[in-house]
């Protein structure tokens, strides 16, 4: 039997990248379709490396609906992973209608799409996000939704937009996938996270202190009531993220339906152990100073995972230092990204 093929939107960045690699291995054909607003064609090289084949790439944006009529109708797609969108939440408030077409707008365009050409498996992006500031920690799925943002709230109305879909329609098969931070690289150091200015999450920014492109880490806060002051969170290594999606799919091929699942360790590390767990990495001390608190920030949150394991039999398996390990090895290999 002929492979299946799966349209991966956004493949060229970050998880999709890494996702690319998973399907890979598990005898997918994934074909991607990404705008390159936030990513570089150059990928396909090392994914051709690391997998053996390389990956089609079909430039284009998920808003193009005449695009997406084209792309569904030309090969049969057995299903759609959508990544594509756009993601920092400071960018959200400043510009919360671009964020809403590109997010919203995008994944309504796509799931209509998919829907006149009969695909009707999708497994999305969402984000741990859209629980905004939890009760308590571990999160589980059934926690109030009360995203703070726009970012967070186009996450949101997708995750609403796709259950009103399945309830109408009970043929979909459709996963919603809430990420909680996603870090590190594939352990070829072939692929990884290359943020575009100057990085606001955590690990990106470490790395560029270590390998000496920035001066200091400044840690934001250490006066939250955590074990050592500073905010803690749920950080999943980007291979196990990808491992969740091909799991997610092999679910949804198994039963239509809808998923809403976790994909997380079930463990918070604080800032301090983020940066003692690198310093062991890469083997240097960090710079590091204590700034104020950043504004909007949670003090610690972390998911329950119980469901993606009893559901997918899926669960996170490497560890902090094997998620700093593989950041490291990206970061030292790969000082500009995919540019030489
Ligand atoms: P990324 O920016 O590396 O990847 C997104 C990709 O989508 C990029 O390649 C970009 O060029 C492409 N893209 C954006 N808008 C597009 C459009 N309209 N049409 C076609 N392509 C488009 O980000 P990532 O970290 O890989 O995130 C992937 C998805 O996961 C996003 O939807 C993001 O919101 C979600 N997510 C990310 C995180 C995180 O911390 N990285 C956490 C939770 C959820
Ligand atoms: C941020 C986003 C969230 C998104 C997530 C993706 C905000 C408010 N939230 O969350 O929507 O889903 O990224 O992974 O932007 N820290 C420092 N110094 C730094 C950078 C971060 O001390 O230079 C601290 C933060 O205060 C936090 C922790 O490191 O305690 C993690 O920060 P970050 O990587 O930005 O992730 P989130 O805050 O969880």
């Amino acid at each position: 039997m002929a492979s299946p093929h799966v349209l991966v939107t956004g493949g060229a960045g970050f998880i999709g990248s890494h996702t690319c690699v998973a399907l890979a291995e598990a005898g997918y054909v994934p074909v991607i379709l990404d705008n390159l607003c936030n990513s570089d064609a150059r990928v396909r090289e090392r994914l051709q490396r690391i997998t053996g084949s390389t990956p089609r790439l079909i430039e284009g944006d998920v808003r193009d609906r005449a695009l997406l009529d084209r792309v569904l109708g030309s090969e049969a797609f057995s299903a759609v992973i959508h990544f594509a969108g756009v993601k920092a939440v400071g960018d959200s408030v400043a510009d919360p209608l671009g964020y809403y077409d590109n997010n919203v707008h995008g994944s309504l365009v796509l799931a209509s799409a998919m829907r006149q050409a009969g695909v009707r498996t999708l497994i999305f992006s969402s984000s741990a996000t859209v629980y905004g500031e939890p009760d308590h920690s571990p999160i589980p799925e059934s926690a109030p939704c009360r995203p703070a943002n726009p970012y967070g709230r186009s996450k949101r109305m997708v995750e609403e937009a796709l259950a009103d879909l399945q309830q109408s329609e009970p043929g979909w098969r459709i996963a919603l996938l809430r990420y909680f931070n996603p870090v590190g690289a594939h352990e070829s150091g072939l692929i990884g996270e290359h943020p575009q200015g100057k990085p606001n999450n955590l690990m990106p920014f470490v790395c560029q202190v270590a390998v000496g492109l920035r001066e200091k880490l400044v840690i934001h806060g250490d006066d939250y009531p955590t074990p050592d002051g500073t905010g803690v969170r749920d950080y999943v290594h980007v291979m196990d993220l990808a491992e969740g999606h091909v799991a997610a799919l092999r679910h949804a091929e198994r039963q239509p339906g809808l998923a809403t699942l976790n994909l997380g360790t079930g463990r918070g590390a604080s800032v301090l152990e983020v940066v003692r767990a690198f310093e062991r990495a890469c083997g240097r001390p960090l710079p590091c100073e204590v700034g104020p608190r950043r504004p909007g920030d949670v003090p610690a949150y972390w998911g329950d995972p119980s469901l993606a394991q009893a559901t997918l039999g899926w669960r996170a398996r490497r560890g902090l230092d094997q998620m700093c390990a593989d950041s490291w090895r990206w970061q030292q290999g790969n000082p500009n990204g995919y540019a030489p």
